[in-house]
């Protein structure tokens, strides 16, 4: 499938989790509709826009399990995840519970907002390796306090790659009148989701990633009794602009000033184009290579699993701690020495290299990475 994509072809990509790679079919589309939108500017952004997007918004409701009316496309999941902590009220010494998984970005906001009013952003540790979801469960829910007011979890953790049991948390939460907000950035278009089974408060995800939509789309969704609370980042015109859409809380937040959607139109393109049979075929290989792969780094450089060799915890990525002393001069090497792209980072005080297996990538270019790791951590 290389050849759908618009990738290097001298290079061994094994980065799809940072910013995805978008098929050719699926740029192409959105070229066409960036096109329209030149050819025609005001019809397109005050008619045919939000004609396209309400499809969008149906194709996508129906991929992940959600009402339309209750998701909304936004630039990134940065975007949702701010307009939701900066609408809610918190009170002071209330407490909101994360993983230390977290994604930096989000940290860092939910440090931004819970100092304004004195509430607490408390990170838990989550031992590793992990062993079974009832386990990671019991550790995570022994965290809650009866200050906890809201949960904010990676559905897939962005440095470590893991799978997050979410769903027993979130019902337990729901049950005690904890708001649940997940982030699901690497969740489309890698592991299924359906909202309406998980039923959490809040979700965002990335269709960039994983999805393999253009560059800059993502989504938010808000469960509707909660969608009253929340106030758009951007205010725009709102219910006095062009937006026929009968839900307020997609008038409010869809049209955040002028800007180019086009990306958001192709969502339903980049849906149909993961869910053929063909995609399937090559995911599930890809999910197969990441294990057999994490294994064989495993084995040479002993170092610990972060978790056992099951698809519980193991999608299309997986992360390896790496016996070195620094993260960017190994990252380095791989470039300079192989091409290969590949994140190597700190996460405390372990060195993790985070290897991403996308249906263009091959068993030869898993190999590669495998032989370079040998090649420049000697272990005997
Ligand atoms: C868990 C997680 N959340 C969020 C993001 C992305 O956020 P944004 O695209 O808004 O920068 C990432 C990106 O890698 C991630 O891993």
């Amino acid at each position: 499938m290389r050849n759908q994509f618009l990738l290097d072809e001298k290079i061994t990509f094994l980065n799809h989790g940072s910013y995805g790679a978008c098929p050719k079919p699926v740029f192409e589309k959105y070229q066409f509709w960036q096109r329209e939108l030149e050819r025609q500017p005001v019809i397109f952004q005050s008619r045919t826009v939000f004609e396209k997007l309400a499809e969008s918004r149906q194709a996508l409701g129906e991929y992940i399990g959600c009402d339309a009316d209750d998701v909304v496309f936004t630039p990134n999941p940065s975007t949702g995840i701010n307009t939701v902590i900066k609408s809610l009220t918190l009170e002071a010494g209330s407490e909101i519970l994360a993983s230390d998984h977290e994604y930096g970005a989000m940290v860092r906001a939910w440090n931004l907002v819970t100092a304004k009013v004195g509430a607490r952003f408390i990170q838990r540790e989550i031992p590793l390796p992990l062993t079974t979801p009832e386990a990671f469960s019991e550790h995570f829910w022994a965290g809650v306090t009866p200050k906890t007011r809201i949960i904010f979890l990676s559905h897939i953790t962005s440095s470590t790659a893991l799978i997050f049991p979410v769903a027993e948390i979130v019902s337990r939460a729901r049950q005690r009148g904890i708001l649940t907000i997940i982030d699901g950035a690497h969740v489309p278009g890698q592991i299924p989701l359906n909202l309406q089974a998980l039923d959490p408060d809040v979700y965002v995800g990335s269709c960039n990633k994983w999805l393999c939509g253009p560059k800059g789309t993502a989504f938010l969704y808000v469960r509707k009794s909660l969608q009253s609370r929340i106030e758009p980042l951007v205010v725009s015109w709102g219910k006095d602009g062009s937006d026929p859409s009968k839900s307020a809380f997609v008038v409010d937040e869809q049209w955040a000033g002028t800007r180019d959607m086009s990306g958001f139109l192709v969502i339903p393109e980049a849906i149909r184009l993961v869910q053929s049979p063909e995609w399937q075929t090559e995911q599930s290989r890809c999910r197969e290579l990441v294990r057999t792969t994490r294994t064989k780094l495993l084995e040479y450089l002993k170092t610990d699993p972060l978790c056992p060799d099951d698809s519980h915890w193991l999608g299309q990525m997986a992360a390896v701690e790496l016996p070195v002393p620094a993260a960017l001069p190994f990252k380095q090497a791989l470039w300079e020495k192989f091409r290969i792209e590949v994140p190597v980072h700190q996460r405390k005080d372990d060195i993790l290299l985070r290897f991403s297996l996308q249906v263009y990538n091959t068993t030869e270019d898993a190999e590669r990475l495998v032989v370079a790791v040998r090649e420049l951590i000697r272990t005997d």
